[in-house]
């Protein structure tokens, strides 16, 4: 029952993003010098409230016109943050706001203590990808206390009534794609197979996760339940599945027990089916040193830059890109929205429940991206440059 409302909700999730795109926006500045970020190191949780290395917010910067926003972003250490928190900064910035700019080091106390901070010093809003969905319920009483709206940034917040917003992309959709190409790169309608397929979900923490698994599960779970695709590990829940915290070494340890128990003597793995880019990378490296039969589909999202190299070379199928450009730009007009006392523009009311009701949310819409099409989606864009990708 539980299973068929979450498909339900799931579906119309697919339906709203077919039906409506994200705004183009102004997209602010390539995302590309941003990579070097990545090598930053971040600063230990119990430092943040001295010298908080990730602290953008200038102090000498001369106080804005528009208010105070807090943006906290859960880590450093995957480029997609980093990209998203820069361009939140820069847009906020132009459109005249001070930005408190905080990434919590995948430490949920330190995102906790962070966003504390963010409400005693005066934002006015909050903006917040969670690292956690469940963990921000008591420190958004203080927010909902002060009259300090949040916007949930790509992860759904659960189980607090204080979010007024959901920004985000289609996260069934992300899924669906995954799975569609699987079931087309394999002809699995005209094949007559078996093929071998393998699972790498997300942090089960993160709401995303379960909608990305959703949506490629529900389009390849029957060729599974008839037997034309074979799960050899037999790990196919999306508990059994699940990667802790995203870490592509946790994906690697875990295909490598796989390859071990089930493809080490030469059975062909036609598939692994990523969640994202950094459980991908994992299953890539693994599948380098420890399979030597043809190398399968794996799919990922994000479009990072390890990750395009891996698609140019062969080694990574798919992705998925989602331009962190157009989701700052959404953010920022919601933020805008709210600071002039109106409503945000929302573009989906039905799929997203987060423990306390629907929260009107914002989907923008992911792009399929291959060795074909990243030229175009990636380089014209100025997201990233040639030379990002050497
Ligand atoms: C995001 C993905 C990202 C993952 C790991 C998810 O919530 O939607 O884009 O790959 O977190 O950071």
């Amino acid at each position: 029952m539980k299973r068929k409302v979450l498909s339900m909700i799931l579906a119309a999730s697919m339906l709203a993003a077919v039906l409506t795109g994200c705004g183009g926006g102004n997209a602010s500045a390539p995302a590309a010098d941003n990579a070097a970020a990545e090598t930053e190191t971040e600063a230990p949780a119990d430092t943040e409230a001295e010298a908080p290395a990730d602290t953008e917010a200038e102090a000498e910067a001369p106080a804005a016109e528009g208010g105070k926003i807090g943006v906290s972003m859960p880590t450093k250490d995957l480029q997609r943050w980093n990209q998203d928190g820069d361009n939140m900064k820069k847009e906020l910035e132009a459109s005249g706001y001070e930005v408190d700019l905080q990434y919590a080091s995948n430490d949920v106390a330190t995102q906790v203590s962070q966003i504390e901070n963010m409400i005693s010093s005066g934002c006015q809003v909050l903006v917040i990808a969670a690292i956690e969905g469940d963990s921000l319920g008591t420190v958004l009483e203080q927010a909902k206390e002060a009259n300090i709206q949040v916007i949930a940034y790509d992860r759904l917040i659960l189980n607090t009534d204080a979010v007024s917003y959901y920004a985000t992309f289609d996260n069934y959709k992300v899924g669906a794609t995954q799975g569609q190409y699987i079931i087309d790169q394999l002809k699995l309608d005209s094949e007559a197979g078996p093929f071998n397929l393998e699972i790498v979900a997300g942090d089960p923490g993160d709401n995303n996760a379960r909608f990305f698994y959703g949506g490629a599960m529900d389009l390849l779970q029957p060729y599974i339940d008839e037997g034309k695709l074979v799960v050899k590990s037999g790990q196919t829940s999306f508990e059994d599945t699940a990667t802790q915290a995203w870490a592509t070494e946790t994906a690697q340890s875990r295909m490598d027990a796989i390859i071990a128990a089930n493809y080490a003597d030469g059975t062909k793995l036609d598939a692994v089916l990523c969640s994202n880019d950094s459980t991908a990378l994992g299953a890539t490296n693994s599948l380098e040193a420890n399979y030597t039969g043809d190398w399968p589909i794996i799919t990922g999202q994000d479009c990072d830059i390890a990750n395009v190299k891996n698609l140019i070379a062969g080694k990574q199928a798919m992705s998925v890109f989602k331009d962190t450009r157009t989701l700052a730009s959404k953010v920022v007009e919601m933020v805008d929205a709210i600071m002039k006392g109106g409503e945000a523009p929302v573009n989906d009311t039905e799929s997203y429940d987060n423990g306390t009701g629907i929260i009107p949310s914002f989907l923008c819409d992911p792009v399929f991206a291959d060795v074909n099409n990243y030229k175009e989606l990636l380089i014209d864009s100025g997201y990233y440059t040639e030379a990002d990708l050497q």
